[in-house]
C-alpha cells in the first residue's frame, strides 16, 4: 500500500483519543506491518534520559527479547544519542547490532522529537535485503511527528 494512503489511516488511528496512547501507537504498527510487505517488525521504543535506557511501547511483528536497550548500543542504542536517521541495508555488516531473530535482513531507525528533544524512536526490521529508500525516511519521520502531537 502506497505511503500516501497510509498517511490519512495513521491520522484516523492517531486521532481516536477514546484508546490509550499506547493502544494508539501499537495500531500504527500494525498497520504498517501489514500494508507494507518488507516492513516485517515494526516497534516504537521511548527514552529514559535518566537511565539511558530506551524502553519497547508498542509493537506488531514477533515478540522480542529486546524490551530495555541501553544508549549506545545497537542500531537503536546508537540513534539514541546520535539523534539521527540509521539506515541499514545489511545488519551482518553491523559490529553494533542486536539480532532480533535470525531473518531480519536490514533495519531503519529513525528518531522521534518532541519538542526538539530525542524522546524516542520507531524501529523497523526487514527480513528482505536492503530494502529502505529516503521515501521510507521521509514517511518515518512524518509518523513520528504525527505521534509527537499526541504526547
Ligand atoms: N536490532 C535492534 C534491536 C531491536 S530489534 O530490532 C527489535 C538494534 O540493533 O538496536
Amino acid at each position: 500500500m502506497p505511503f500516501d494512503v497510509l498517511k490519512p489511516k495513521v491520522n484516523t488511528i492517531l486521532a481516536n483519543d477514546k484508546e490509550p496512547v499506547k493502544q494508539r501507537l501499537y495500531e500504527v504498527c500494525e498497520l504498517l506491518q501489514t500494508s507494507l510487505g518488507y516492513y516485517d517488525w515494526v516497534g516504537f521504543y521511548f527514552a529514559n534520559h535518566e537511565q539511558k535506557t530506551l524502553h519497547l511501547e508498542a509493537f506488531a511483528g514477533e515478540p522480542t527479547d529486546h524490551i530495555v536497550i541501553p544508549f549506545g548500543k545497537g542500531i537503536c542504542g546508537q540513534v539514541a544519542e546520535s539523534n539521527a536517521n540509521f539506515v541499514v541495508a545489511d545488519v551482518k555488516a553491523q559490529n553494533n547490532y542486536i539480532a532480533c531473530n535470525m531473518y531480519v535482513k536490514a533495519e531503519i531507525v529513525v528518531p522521534l522529537f518532541k519538542s526538539g528533544k530525542n524522546i524516542g524512536q520507531i524501529d523497523i526490521d526487514s527480513h528482505t535485503e536492503d530494502p529502505f529508500s529516503v521515501e521510507d525516511e521521509r514517511f518515518l519521520e512524518w509518523i513520528n511527528q504525527q505521534v509527537a502531537e499526541i504526547l
